[in-house]
């Protein structure tokens, strides 16, 4: 399969993470909304996506890969076998399988789809509903450079993409799939910090979020270690030192390095429910 000769995507279990990349995909123009139809166990939630977004949609999963040059399952992991069960026959090998599953190997999918049907892992975020995701790519045994450049494309339209191998992938999903929720805890405590010093709320919300914006962009954008930009803020005897003192004492960087840990861990263990 070629680059940029996407005629359909079918993205099978469209939840949260679906939606982001439904969103994220029409946002860019990589295809229009007449070429996606998305997938859901109830009526309800197919009601929604087809309100806010306009694309197709169908209860019967078999029914939305047929003929979609790239089908994104996008199932919780307890739901990914009884999933393939029922699309297994209906997905031939001139198609894309791309799965944002945590936990999920390729092989697992490779082996109930049969017939020889190229596998890639992505690990996207929900940012990619507005173009700033972080998605890393695996490729499955069965899947060559160019189904591997197809997930590059779409994902690349959605933020960051980068490409590893899939032993790294409950590490990646306990740090950047996972880590949106950390930071809106941390952009939530900032503003809290604000508030009772007497910024309004709204206010304080904004402060910590743009200034996350502006320390994330400067860490990717210079390039320089974080512990060098964290010094140039940090004035000897000013007021930078003693918030830090108190991060230090709450133990923020324990905290943040056993949560990326933590998650890791549990996403190796989701398929087993
Ligand atoms: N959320 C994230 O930030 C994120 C990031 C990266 C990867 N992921 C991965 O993405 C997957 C989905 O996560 P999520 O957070 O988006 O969960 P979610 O919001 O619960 O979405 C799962 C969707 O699957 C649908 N579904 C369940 N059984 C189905 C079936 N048999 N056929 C078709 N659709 C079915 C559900 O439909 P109903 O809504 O109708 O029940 C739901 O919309 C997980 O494997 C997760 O590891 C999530």
């Amino acid at each position: 399969m070629k680059p940029r000769q996407l005629k359909k995507i079918a993205v099978v279990g469209a939840g949260k993470i679906g939606e982001s990349l439904i969103g994220g995909l029409i946002d860019a123009g990589l295809v229009g909304r007449e070429q996606v139809i998305a997938t859901a166990r109830h009526q309800e939630r197919l009601d929604l996506l087809s309100t806010r977004f306009r694309v197709a949609t169908t209860l019967a999963n078999r029914e939305a890969v047929r003929g979609a040059s790239v089908v994104i399952l996008a199932v919780k992991p307890q739901a990914m076998e009884e999933v393939l069960a029922g699309i297994r026959g209906h997905i031939k090998r001139n198609q894309l399988v791309i799965s944002v599953a945590a936990s999920v190997p390729t092989a697992f999918i490779e082996k109930r789809l049969g017939a020889g049907v190229p596998v890639v892992r992505a690990m996207p975020n929900t940012p990619c509903l507005i173009r700033q995701g972080m998605t890393v790519l695996s490729r499955g045994r069965l899947a060559d450079s160019g189904h591997l450049e197809v997930a590059r494309q779409i994902f690349a339209t959605l933020g960051r993409c980068l490409i590893l191998d899939e032993r790294h992938m409950d590490a990646v999903t306990g740090l950047s799939a996972s880590g949106p929720a950390y930071i809106y805890v941390v952009i939530e405590s900032l503003a809290e910090g604000g508030v009772k010093v007497g910024l309004p709320r709204d206010v304080a919300t904004t402060l910590a979020a743009q200034m996350a914006l502006g320390a994330c962009d400067m860490v990717l954008q210079s390039g320089e270690h974080p512990a060098k930009l964290k010094d140039m803020v940090t004035t000897p005897a000013g007021c930078t030192i003693d918030g830090l003192l108190e991060l230090e004492e709450g133990g923020l960087r324990v905290t943040l390095i056993k949560a990326v840990v933590r998650a890791a861990h549990r996403a190796a263990e989701l398929i087993h429910g």
